[in-house]
């Protein structure tokens, strides 16, 4: 049976002020080659207020949009569509209903999700919309990854993205994109849609209607952080995660982790490493790197192996410039290079600052993280390196700090701020600010972990017998 379309539709271009009022009409070609001459999409952009704001894929001649915002007009509705004619049909249906909550946008949604403003959406609709499931039209469909995820950036934290359609292939191909997504939860996923308002129904849903056609309806909402963590943290929840209709079911409570106790499985996870790269950056007020405080640390990069092993590139800043020395850690002996000869030569213990104390199993990172870090909030989930990182926010008491950095750091209370990876909790990124020396240039501590458990090979420098 041949799908229907809009090329019989009789329509003319709405006159200036009602494009004016309803319309944006932009080009493929333009979008695709000029995007940043186009706005950033959300309620202030569109209404100049800030109503709650949902968005229709391929609206159509809009009729279903256009009785949403008759009925709701305290929030705000734009409709997207490629086909030109349908568009003005929607405008016009629109203006002749005197609607002063609703847009439409002739565009394809491909070029204008990187428009929509991140977290503005209230609900998607993809209602009916053109299947493209014979493979060779599968590139111009909007059934793909980039549009779950641009859906995804777009809608706020519970928003929802419902799916009607004709096609069971459609509520198929969205629903594998979404149904182990642990980012969404399936609301519903129905083979029969439930008895629907007359006048909610859309053109094609009553074309359809009247050829006797079964629908189907998958409807699922952006889960909130709480939520993924749920997920991603405890098996269990897998169980819920992965079950189309979940949170109809009975879930098993189950007690999701406080940011403390994340911080502290970070530091767990992190200390079971055996070995790993790592780079510390230092900035803002001089951190000296030892008593006479004639040198400050600029940066180290080095490797970690445990028991008790840190080879590391140590750069240091005096008034006569900056100097690099070479540093080995090994079984509680020091040994570093002199600047100007290279020559190796022992360190006596508590000279100069020892890298190794920060990865000492009593006192380290991973120990602070497990047991001194104060007050953690989780700030978000971010990516870094194209993963999925927890990003959590604690104070560490500044004489916790003094005593692995030599007491180059906390003179009083210190902000921490660390990455994890969310698979394996592993720390990858710690930011420690000390502001109590010079608040407005503070000394920051810039770590970095990566390369866990590869092989190391640390041995006592040639030339040196302590
Ligand atoms: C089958 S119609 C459904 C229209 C409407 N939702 C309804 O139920 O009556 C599918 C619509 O999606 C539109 N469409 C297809 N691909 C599109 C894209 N990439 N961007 C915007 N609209 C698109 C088509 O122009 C068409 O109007």
């Amino acid at each position: 049976m041949p799908r229907g379309r809009y090329v019989r539709l009789k329509t003319r271009l709405p006159d200036a002020a009602t494009a004016a009022r309803y319309l944006l009409y932009w080009q493929s070609t333009d979008l695709y080659h000029h995007a940043e001459d186009f706005p950033q999409l959300d309620s202030i952009s569109l209404f100049g207020n800030q109503h709650p704001l949902e968005l229709e894929v391929g609206c159509g001649t809009g009729e279903f949009l256009c009785t949403l915002a008759a009925r709701t007009p305290q929030t705000n509705y734009v409709g997207v569509d490629l086909a030109r004619k349908a568009v003005f049909l929607a405008v016009d249906n629109a203006a002749r209903l005197g609607l002063t909550n609703i847009m439409f946008i002739k565009a394809d949604i491909m070029l204008v999700l990187p428009l929509l403003v991140p977290e503005s959406l209230q609900s998607v609709y993809l209602h009916f919309p053109a299947p493209h499931i014979q493979a060779r039209h599968r590139r111009r469909g909007i059934l793909s990854q980039r549009f779950v995820d641009g859906i995804y950036r777009a809608l706020v934290i519970n928003g929802r993205l419902s799916i009607m359609t004709d096609q069971p292939a459609v509520v198929c191909q969205i629903g594998n994109l979404t149904r182990d997504d642990r980012r969404f939860e399936t609301v519903r996923e129905e083979e029969a849609m439930p008895e629907m308002d007359a006048a909610l129904k859309s053109k094609y849903q009553q074309m359809w209607e009247r050829k006797g056609r079964a629908f189907e309806r998958l409807e699922v909402y952006k889960r909130s952080l709480l939520a993924l963590l749920l997920c991603v943290v405890t098996g269990l929840a897998l169980v819920a995660c992965s079950t189309p209709g979940a949170s109809e079911q009975t879930v098993v409570p189950t007690a999701t982790p406080t940011p403390r106790e994340l911080s502290q499985q970070v530091g767990a996870a992190t200390l079971a490493v055996q070995s790993m790269h790592f780079g510390i950056e230092v900035s803002g007020a001089p951190v000296p790197a030892e008593p006479s405080g004639f040198f400050a640390l600029v940066s180290m990069e080095g490797d970690m192996q445990r028991p008790d092993g840190v080879m590391a590139t140590v750069k240091v800043k005096s008034i006569t410039g900056v100097a690099e020395v070479r540093v080995v850690s090994l079984a509680g002996q020091q040994y570093v290079t002199n600047p100007i000869t290279r020559q190796w030569m022992c360190v006596p213990p508590g000279v100069a600052f020892d890298p190794a104390i920060l990865f000492d199993p009593q006192v380290g990172m991973e120990q602070l993280l497990q047991t001194d870090i104060e007050d953690v909030t989780l700030v978000g989930i971010e990516d870094l390196d194209g993963r999925p990182h927890y990003h959590l926010r604690g104070t560490v008491p500044g004489e916790r700090l003094q005593a692995i950095s030599y007491g180059t750091l906390g003179a009083g209370a210190v902000t921490a701020d660390l990455w994890a990876e969310m698979d394996t909790l592993r720390a990858t990124r710690v930011v420690l600010v000390d502001t109590s020396t010079d608040a407005n240039r503070p000394s920051t501590w810039s770590m970095q972990f990566s390369e866990y458990d590869k092989d190391v090979d640390l041995r006592v420098p040639p030339g040196v017998d302590c």
